[in-house]
């Protein structure tokens, strides 16, 4: 018998992908300077797809019916679904998806991404095809594009990828990290506005150049430091670069006060260096802590300082 005949009848594909944090970079990398971000794997976005619905169906938590009435917030997942099935030249009728996530959405923890990510994995995985980083990254900037307008990539990467990453203008590689520090990320409980966040700052950047370049360009210097300190174990320096990298932002009106408030109580109860993590004007920040003792303090002082959520986030135990 030939061994087609064994494939099980009702095959779903499925597809995983991640949260994530920028440590350092975000929005001076929309200009072309690098950035440094971290797939949180411990915080899941999974997708499933399976043939046999009347019609394209899609099930989220943010929505539930057919996928031709996605709503706004996940037009590019659509989008991308129908590049998918472009690409693996495929013209199926009545896929049901199925999204399970732990990604909050709006909190510049790249929810967007995550779904696009998870939701072309399990295309690929349904029709048993071979998916490599740079056409899983070229489908998920499709839908990157219609959340955010101009989106540099790096949530795009971060969220699939499987380890911490160095980026700039559409070129990523791996990081090697021998940091021992320890990271909180702790949610706002505000909804961030990349895509309006992005937006004001082209805007600044064209009536005021002499005045937001420099800044611009001094954020991709403190993100180059920071990637030497995480490969040669400099928790203290690497404090003090996020720390001035949340003041240049905050300068750029990226922060908010929320975000001011838990950067100066992380800072307040020890961390070596705290700033915004995202988009920005709500959303998540992020502190590093010298050890998972210190840690568990900060975040106590970030919940009790008004943060709807925490994780805590160590490179040793990264499930990748
Ligand atoms: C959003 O998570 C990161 C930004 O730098 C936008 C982008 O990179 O496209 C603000």
């Amino acid at each position: 018998m030939e061994r087609e005949h064994l494939k099980p009848l009702f095959h779903a594909g499925h597809g995983v992908a991640c949260g994530k944090f920028i440590l350092i970079g975000e929005h001076s990398v929309v200009y072309g300077e690098p950035a440094i971000a971290m797939p949180l794997h411990s915080v899941r976005m999974s997708a499933r797809v399976a043939h046999g619905a009347p019609e394209h169906w899609f099930e989220s938590e943010l929505y539930q019916g057919p996928l031709a009435r996605l709503p706004a917030p996940l037009a590019g997942v659509k989008a991308a679904i129908e590049a998918c099935l472009e690409e693996l030249g495929e013209r199926p009728e009545g896929l049901h998806f199925i999204i399970e996530s732990e990604v909050p959405t709006e909190r510049g923890m790249g929810s967007s991404a995550a779904v696009a990510g998870a939701v072309v994995r399990a295309l690929f995985d349904l029709y048993r095809r071979p998916l490599d980083r740079d056409t899983l990254f070229a489908l998920v900037q499709v839908s990157e594009r219609i959340a955010h307008g101009n989106p540099s990539g790096l949530d795009a990467v971060a969220t699939s990828a499987a380890a911490p990453i160095h980026f700039q203008r559409g070129e990523f590689r791996d990081l090697p990290i021998a940091l021992t520090g320890v990271f909180v990320i702790a949610d706002t409980g505000v909804k961030g506005g990349t895509r309006q966040t992005v937006a004001d700052l082209g805007a600044r950047f064209a009536a005021e150049r002499s005045e937001v370049e420099p800044r611009i360009l001094r954020l991709g210097r403190l993100t180059e430091e920071a990637r030497v300190c995480l490969a040669d174990d400099r928790p203290a320096r690497l404090g003090e670069l996020m720390n001035e990298a949340h003041a240049q932002l905050a300068t750029l009106d990226i922060s908010s006060p929320e975000l001011d408030r838990l950067v100066e109580a992380a800072l307040a109860h020890g961390a070596l260096g705290a700033k915004l993590t995202g988009g920005g004007r709500g959303g998540c920040m992020v502190a590093l802590c010298t050890d998972a003792e210190a840690a568990s303090v900060v975040a106590e002082a970030l919940l009790a300082s008004g943060a709807r959520q925490t994780w805590i986030h160590r490179f040793e135990e990264d499930p990748a």
